[in-house]
């Protein structure tokens, strides 16, 4: 028996990486697939893959969460997945400055825009699309760096962080309207996926950054977006039923220990 029949599932940022991964999985669980994101061509071959539907959908526009509510009012699952670094652009540029000191204020809303208000916007949706329905489960991709600080990434982990905690006001809101709407947070450390490439590039080098970046990672390597994926299927299901404000990580244990642990 499929896990996600006769469910409707939205993603956002579902036209590569972990989005794309999570459409995939859900499908495959014979759940209806709403594919969306700002990169059309890419968000339609996914839609047309898996044989679910594109729409074009900017997290960070109201308006166009508004006219997604009005094309597709009532949804079982939505995943606030699409999400940006501030690193994005061409792999030979310089990156900006993303540390407390020097981010501009401009950089920090932009991530902002798109991690937190597109976060927030996805919420406000899903409880409205799921409400009649009563029941439903809302999946925010947050990350590792929503959990400890990122001294390079001072934007991208302060909006991880806020998307933590409003996963969890979300979750207390909708269970006090007495809703069976679920709202949980999934926490991976580093997934490779095109966000990496800006960080990584394309020199002779690559490999050693690959490795020096999963070196403190306990299982020393990079995860898969559809180990990600696995875990937005479970949290979709109604086998996570009495799943709602939790936090989930998967990040090769990385967050099971410190450095500064005894023995390390
Ligand atoms: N890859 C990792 O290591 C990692 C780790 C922790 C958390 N995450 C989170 O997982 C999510 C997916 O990351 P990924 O690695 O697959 O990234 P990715 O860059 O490969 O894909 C992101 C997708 O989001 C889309 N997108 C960007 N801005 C958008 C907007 N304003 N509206 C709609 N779509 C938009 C992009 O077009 C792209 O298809 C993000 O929220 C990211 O922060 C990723």
């Amino acid at each position: 028996m499929p896990r996600l029949s006769g469910k409707t599932a939205l993603v956002t940022g579902a036209a590569r990486g972990i989005g794309a991964a999570i459409a995939r999985a859900f499908a495959a669980e014979a759940a209806q697939v709403i594919v969306t994101d700002i990169d059309m061509p890419l968000g339609q071959a996914i839609a047309a893959e898996i044989g679910g539907t594109f729409a074009r959908l900017d997290v960070a526009s109201e308006a166009d969460w508004s006219d997604i509510a009005d094309r597709f009012p009532g949804v079982d699952v939505v995943v606030n997945n699409a999400g940006i670094t501030g690193f994005e652009g061409p792999s030979d540029a310089i990156p900006p400055a993303h540390d407390p000191e020097h981010a501009t204020l401009a950089d920090w809303r932009a991530v902002h825009r798109v991690n937190l208000d597109g976060t927030f916007l996805g919420c406000r949706y899903a409880i409205r699309a799921m409400r009649g329905r009563g029941a439903g489960s809302i999946i925010n991709i947050s990350s590792r760096s929503g959990l400890v600080g990122i001294p390079m990434a001072a934007a991208y982990a302060s909006s991880k962080a806020a998307i933590r905690n409003h996963t969890k006001t979300v979750a207390l809101y909708c269970a006090a309207q007495g809703l069976n709407i679920r709202c949980n947070s999934i926490h991976p450390a580093a997934v490779m996926t095109p966000m990496w490439e800006p960080m990584l590039g394309h020199g002779p080098d690559r490999a050693d950054r690959e490795a020096a970046m999963v070196a403190d990672t306990p299982m020393r390597r990079f995860g898969r977006p559809e180990e990600v994926a696995a875990l937005a299927v479970l949290l979709a299901s109604d086998e996570a039923a009495y799943m709602t404000g939790a936090e989930l990580t998967i990040d090769g244990g990385i967050l099971a220990g410190s450095a500064a642990a005894p023995g390390s």
